[in-house]
C-alpha cells in the first residue's frame, strides 16, 4: 500500500494510522522493534526540517533504518530515469518516501517501486502532513466534527486539508485571496467525498467569513517551496490574510492555532499569535514523530 493523497485512503485506513499512532505514542521508547530489519529510502528533492527528522526517528525507535538521500544523491530523471531509480531501490529498500516538486513524479515512482511510497509533499499534497494535524485536533478536543479555517494560499497543505476534511466528516473553510484558490480538481474530488462523511467545505476570499465560528484556524506560508521568485507579489496579495490577535477574536470561540511549519513569522502569522496559549503548533510538530510511526507500522509492516 502506498500512501500518495488522502483522498486515495479508506476512511478506516486512516483511523487504523491513528489508533497504532495512538498505542505507539502510549508505549514511547518501548525497545519493541516492529520494523527490525527494514529499510525506508528518503529521496528530498527540497528542503525538510520535520518530516526528514520524524521519520528518521521514527524508523530507528521502531528498530529499522533509514538512509537519506538528498538533492546530490538520486538525481531522479538526471542521472537515471524516474522508474529505473524506483526499480532498483525497492529491490534494496522496504519503503521509500519521496518529497518533490511536481507531483506526477511522485506517481511515476508508485508505479516503479515495488515496495511502498509515501509521499513526503509534492507541489500538490502533503498529506502525512494533514494526517498528523487531524490526529492532532483530536487529541486536544476529542471525536466532535471540528469546523477548521484554512487562511493563506490554496497550496499542497490546503489540498490535503480538503481531502482530510472531506474523509473524516468536518467542516473546512479555506480562505484564500483571489487568483490564489485550491486546485479546482481537488475541490470537485474532495466534495465527492463529501458526499459521503457529510463534510461541510468552502472555499472563499472573504477571511472573516472562513473563521466565523471557527474551532481551528490554520494557516501556512505564502509562498511554498519552488514558489520563491513570486514571493514579492504573494506578500502583497496576502497581506490582509494573516493570522493575527484581532483575526482570532473574530471566530468568536476559543479556538486552536495551527501551523504546519516552518513559519514566517511576521507574514502569515504574528509572533503574539504562534506564542500564545491558543498555538498548539509545536504539539502538533511532535506529533509528526508519532503519526510517521503509524504510518510506517502500517504500511512497511505488512510485508
Ligand atoms: N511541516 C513540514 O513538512 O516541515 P518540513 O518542511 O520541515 O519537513
Ligand atoms: N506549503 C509549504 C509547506 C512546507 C511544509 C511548502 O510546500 O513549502
Amino acid at each position: 500500500m502506498n500512501l500518495i493523497s488522502i483522498h486515495d485512503l479508506k476512511r478506516d485506513v486512516i483511523e487504523g494510522i491513528f489508533s497504532r499512532t495512538q498505542d505507539l505514542k502510549e508505549k514511547g521508547v518501548s525497545g519493541e522493534a516492529p520494523l527490525s530489519g527494514k529499510t525506508l529510502a528518503l529521496i528530498f528533492e527540497k528542503p525538510s526540517g520535520r518530516t526528514r527528522v520524524s521519520f528518521e526517528v521514527a524508523m530507528f525507535q521502531l528498530g529499522g533504518y533509514s538512509i537519506y538521500l538528498g538533492q546530490s544523491d538520486v538525481q531522479l530523471g538526471v542521472r537515471e530515469s524516474i522508474g529505473d531509480a524506483g526499480k532498483v531501490l525497492s529491490r534494496y529498500v522496504d519503503g521509500i518516501v519521496l518529497r518533490t516538486f511536481a507531483h506526477g513524479r511522485v506517481l511515476e515512482m508508485t508505479q516503479a517501486s515495488s515496495a511502498p511510497v509515501i509521499n513526503g509533499l509534492s507541489d500538490k499534497l502533503h498529506p502525512c502532513q494533514v494526517l498528523s494535524d487531524i490526529y492532532t485536533i483530536r487529541e486536544k478536543r476529542g471525536n466532535d466534527r471540528m469546523k477548521v479555517a484554512f487562511v493563506g494560499d490554496g497550496n499542497n497543505v490546503a489540498h490535503s486539508w480538503l481531502y482530510g476534511a472531506a474523509k473524516v466528516g468536518w467542516e473546512l473553510s479555506i480562505a484564500t485571496p483571489p487568483g490564489y484558490e485550491p486546485l479546482p480538481e481537488v475541490v470537485r474530488e474532495a466534495l465527492e467525498d463529501a458526499k459521503e462523511s457529510g463534510a461541510g467545505l468552502e472555499v472563499t476570499n472573504d477571511v472573516l467569513e472562513a473563521v466565523k465560528g471557527a474551532d481551528v484556524v490554520y494557516t501556512d506560508v505564502w509562498t511554498s517551496m519552488g514558489n520563491e521568485i513570486e514571493k514579492g507579489e504573494r506578500e502583497k496579495a496576502f497581506e490582509s490574510y494573516r493570522v493575527t490577535k484581532e483575526l482570532l477574536k473574530k471566530t468568536g470561540k476559543d479556538s486552536l492555532v495551527m501551523h504546519c511549519l516552518p513559519a514566517h513569522r511576521g507574514e502569515e502569522i504574528t509572533d503574539a499569535v504562534m506564542d500564545s496559549p491558543q498555538s498548539i503548533v509545536f504539539d502538533q510538530a511532535e506529533n509528526r514523530l508519532h503519526v510517521q510511526k503509524g504510518i510506517l507500522s502500517l504500511l512497511l509492516g505488512e510485508q
